[in-house]
């Protein structure tokens, strides 16, 4: 459609959420913060730039709306497009089912897989009685929070090494009321958590491999660097965590971690090591681990590609040079 002939007001909801998903198209947006394809994306925009409830009923998209609020929407669909920011980040919001997140840049947008095996409650993984957990890398804080619903009677731990996501989920576990059970730390790993045990550790550390961050696009600049980048294979932080969480774990005590597309890699390093992966509704790959099976030795298997190597601090810790953990 050519620039003259594009339609103009009075406008309805419906027409603003079809232009506005023809915008995206013509601008090739990439999706995955939240959304999948251009419509939905521009349904979200239009229903936070309305200040319309996520489940507004769908008859209220036939109504009209007035021309101020009509360049509202187009407005946001602009700054969507000239910016390339990740919906979440102009609207400072994002969603895991029914719980909202307040994000800016100084976090990745929450889309962790381990959302969803939370709202389960963990189910079949963990039996026994959660008293302590702990969420390594919280960013945002919101696997931390969704912890606190699942396992009412828990204390948790939530652990990053960036202040600035700190003070994000600081906000985060205020607007839920959860200041007495959450306690944000700031940590390198499990540095700062020495002498500490938990009966469930949840983790969604970085893990995107060096030429994956190379070929990002362009929305995904914007998050950042310290929440996606992980040494050359993805797998640095994995790696660490897997080392030093039983040393963090109650006896009986459960590792869950995301590692994105990194499970043969970690399989291949690991190889004295059963793993488990859970099925999760979106797909992901999902290491499930009791602290039994994880002995304290356990020792990765030089991997050829690898040479990040464990991050600084955890290598001294566990006394490795980092080549001779990952190879
Ligand atoms: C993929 S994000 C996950 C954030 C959040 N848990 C979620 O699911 O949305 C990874 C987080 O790990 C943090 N991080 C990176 N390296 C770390 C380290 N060595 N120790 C602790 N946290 C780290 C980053 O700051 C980032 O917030």
């Amino acid at each position: 459609m050519s620039h003259r002939a594009r339609p103009s007001g009075p406008w309805t909801v419906a027409g603003l959420i079809r232009e506005g998903a023809r915008r995206f198209r013509a601008a090739h947006l990439r999706f995955g913060h939240g959304t999948s394809r251009a419509e939905d994306e521009a349904a979200y925009l239009a229903f936070h730039a309305l200040g319309w409830s996520p489940d507004t009923p769908a008859r209220a998209l036939s109504r009209q709306v007035k021309p101020p609020e009509a360049k509202r929407v187009l407005g946001l669909f602009s700054e969507r497009i000239h910016t390339r920011k990740p919906a979440a980040y102009l609207t400072h919001e994002a969603w895991l089912g029914d719980f909202r997140f307040y994000v800016d840049q100084r976090v990745i947008v929450p889309r962790s897989h381990i959302a969803g095996m939370l709202f389960d409650g963990l189910r079949p993984w963990a039996t026994g009685r959660i008293g302590t957990a702990l969420d390594l890398c919280t960013g945002s804080g919101c696997l931390a929070i969704l912890l606190a619903r699942a396992f009412r009677g828990a204390t948790i731990d939530a652990a990053d090494l960036s202040r600035a996501a700190l003070a994000v989920a600081r906000r985060n576990v205020r607007d839920y009321r959860l200041g007495k059970r959450i306690r944000l730390i700031r940590s390198d790993l499990f540095s700062a958590l020495r002498g500490k045990h938990y009966d469930l550790i949840v983790s969604n550390p970085p893990y995107v491999s060096g030429a994956a961050m190379r070929r990002l696009q362009r929305e995904y600049r914007h998050e950042p660097r310290l929440a996606l980048a992980s040494g050359r294979d993805g797998l640095d932080a994995a790696r660490a965590i897997l080392l030093r969480a039983a040393a963090h774990l109650k006896p009986g005590g459960l590792l869950v971690m995301e590692v994105g597309s990194g499970r043969r890699r970690l399989e291949r390093a690991f190889p004295r090591l059963e793993f488990t992966w859970a099925e999760t509704p979106g797909g992901g790959d999902v290491l499930v681990v009791g602290r039994d099976q994880l002995p304290p030795q356990a020792r990765p298997r030089p991997v050829q590609q690898a040479t990040g190597g464990l991050p600084a601090a955890a290598a001294r810790r566990t006394g490795r040079a980092s080549t001779a953990a990952a190879g």
